[in-house]
């Protein structure tokens, strides 16, 4: 069975189509630079409202039995931005090492990288990593926490995600 990855664009503008898709579509190219087990993205471009994004969030685990959830955009300090929140309410356990990574990974690239207040936590069989809007940030944050991404989902009882190792080198502590 192919492995269903959520992918949540949170942004004002796109959901109004002011902006293209840019950042939904970058996670789509990582992922398909990473993975060589199949997957199919279940795909949202939504504005910043909490209530919104908790939905989706919701549905996306729940009833479309997505292993992974990604939500691009609102983890900043502005009045609008709410992701990190609507993440917060729908999971049971946060997994706040995925946030301190990606900032500290970050840090590297830009001085502004502590603005991010990006999480990431499970839902009963589903992890939910928060990704800052801009597509360089994304790629540089995925880099970053991907190599205990499918340990991370084997532990939750998801699909079993297998990437590629010249592009993405994942550890695993015990292989199924
Ligand atoms: N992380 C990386 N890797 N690269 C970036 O350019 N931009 C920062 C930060 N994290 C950035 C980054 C900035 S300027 C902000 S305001 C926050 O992410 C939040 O971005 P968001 O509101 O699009 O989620």
């Amino acid at each position: 069975m192919k492995a269903k990855i959520g992918i949540i664009n949170v942004s004002d503008r796109a959901s109004k189509g002011i902006y293209e898709d840019i950042p939904g579509k970058a996670v789509v190219a990582t992922m398909n630079d990473y993975l060589v087990s199949e997957w199919e993205p279940v795909y949202a471009v939504i504005p910043d409202e909490e209530d919104q994004i908790a939905a989706k969030l919701i549905e996306m685990a729940d009833e479309k039995g997505c292993c992974l959830i990604v939500t691009t955009g609102g983890t900043g300090p502005a009045l609008r931005d709410v992701t990190p929140e609507a993440t917060e309410a729908v999971c049971q356990k946060m997994m706040p090492g995925f946030g301190e990574l990606m900032r500290a990974e970050s840090l590297k690239y830009v001085p502004t990288a502590i603005l991010s207040r990006q999480t990431a936590g499970i839902r009963n069989q589903t992890l939910i990593i928060n990704l800052p809007g801009k597509p360089k940030a994304i790629r540089e944050c995925l880099d970053a926490v991907f190599p205990a991404v499918p340990y991370c989902i084997d532990l939750i009882e998801g699909a079993f995600l297998e990437t590629n190792p010249e592009v993405m080198k994942v550890f695993r502590p015990r292989v199924k």
